[in-house]
């Protein structure tokens, strides 16, 4: 008999919240400080601590959270900034628009983050950044990344728009480099009701600069003086006294994530043509933002899971350098071997915190039956 399980289902999540959703929500809309007003300071007292972090600034999107994380850290006009091509298009464009040019390095076969000895090749005397992303909820190589920086003088902003509280070496993501950019997509692990974002930092300098830039660049403190520019790249007071709610239960989905995980590796131990997602090692964690196993014969499981009622997609099918919009870059499918396969290979399958046994175990036998 055929189930329905979803990709994802943010409809349970909601409507166990709704009542205090609604009422937060009002508070802010009555209030009338729909800008920067007392739930916004709140909610970046609360997500810094949340994340053992300084300063929260919290912004209109994740893409803008990195843009403006690349700018307060003074990236721009004839900048190269070194990132991940296999990861979602906000990366990039966000990189493009502080002016920089961003220069991909790839993957590791395993853990799908940078691959560090990569990022050493594509050094060159214009490189200021590495935007390391933090994919799936899996940190990235923070130790080689941060030594790499290190030797080099060059910033590191962490795209942790899918690694809200995951760990490396105890220590949160974002918290890493010189400033963490972070994404509330309804979707993500903290999801608005609508979009958002924040940067978190434990800089003053780079705290204030990213201040001022949501702020269309207003010089701290003054109402029509300008240090920079900057953009309209603010937060509504009403998102962030969702986000506010919402924020209480992150530690117990990302737990219970981490729970669905336990069940997916249990149920689908020994199948040989599933490689399973990378155990995180001691002292780190992975919040699974989605549940990736990577298969041959991709297309087909997919096609099969979806006739038997199973959500599953593929992030990304496209590396970066294939598509369109980057096609004047003329980048060489031959330097990127595993973006290549990684992104034939993946396969994301239902992962939400509220997802049963009973459904892990469907999923797991429907698998089973594909490869029987
Ligand atoms: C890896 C990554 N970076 C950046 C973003 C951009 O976040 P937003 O959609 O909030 O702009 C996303 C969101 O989908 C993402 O997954």
């Amino acid at each position: 008999m055929n189930k329905n399980v979803p990709l994802f289902n943010l409809k349970e999540q909601h409507d166990s919240l709704k009542n205090e959703i609604n009422s937060a929500a009002l508070e802010a809309l009555n209030s009338m400080k729909w800008l920067l007003g007392p739930k916004t300071q709140e909610f970046e007292q609360n997500f810094a601590k949340a994340l053992n972090a300084k300063y929260c600034i919290t912004c209109s999107s994740g893409a803008s959270a990195i843009q403006i994380a690349l700018m307060a850290a003074g990236i721009g006009k004839g900048d190269e900034v070194i990132t991940t091509p296999f990861t979602f298009v906000a990366t990039t464009t966000s990189i493009s628009l502080t002016g920089a040019d961003f220069v991909f390095a790839d993957i590791d076969p395993k853990t799908y983050e940078l691959d560090s000895e990569d990022v050493k090749r594509k050094i060159t005397s214009k490189t200021k950044a590495i935007v390391p992303v933090h994919l799936y909820g899996y940190p990235a190589n923070m130790p080689e990344i941060m030594k790499i920086a290190k030797e080099h003088n060059l910033k590191v902003i962490e795209d942790c728009a899918q690694s809200h509280l995951a760990l490396c070496e105890n220590k949160y993501t974002g918290t890493w480099g010189d400033a963490g950019a972070f994404s509330f997509y309804p979707s993500k692990n903290l999801g608005g009701c609508g979009d958002g974002g924040a940067i978190i930092t434990n800089n003053e300098k780079i705290a204030q600069a990213c201040q001022s830039i949501r702020h269309s660049g207003r010089s701290v403190g003054k109402a029509y003086e300008y240090d920079r520019e900057g953009s309209t790249l603010r937060m509504d007071e009403i998102q962030a006294a969702i986000l506010d709610v919402k924020l209480k239960h992150l530690a117990t989905w990302t737990e219970n994530r981490q729970k669905v995980a336990a069940l997916y590796r249990k149920h689908l131990a020994n199948i040989p043509q599933i490689t399973l997602p990378p155990e995180a090692p001691k002292g780190w964690s992975q919040c699974y933002y989605v549940f990736t196993i990577r298969v041959k014969d991709r297309d087909a499981l997919s096609a099969y899971l979806k006739e038997h009622g199973i959500g599953n997609a593929v992030y990304y099918p496209v590396p970066l350098y294939k598509q369109p919009c980057y096609k004047h870059l003329n980048c060489k499918t031959e330097d990127y071997p595993n973006t290549e396969s990684a992104a034939k290979e993946v396969l994301s399958i239902p992962m939400f915190p509220e997802l049963k046994e009973e459904d892990v175990i469907y999923v797991a036998q429907t698998i089973k039956e594909f490869y029987k």
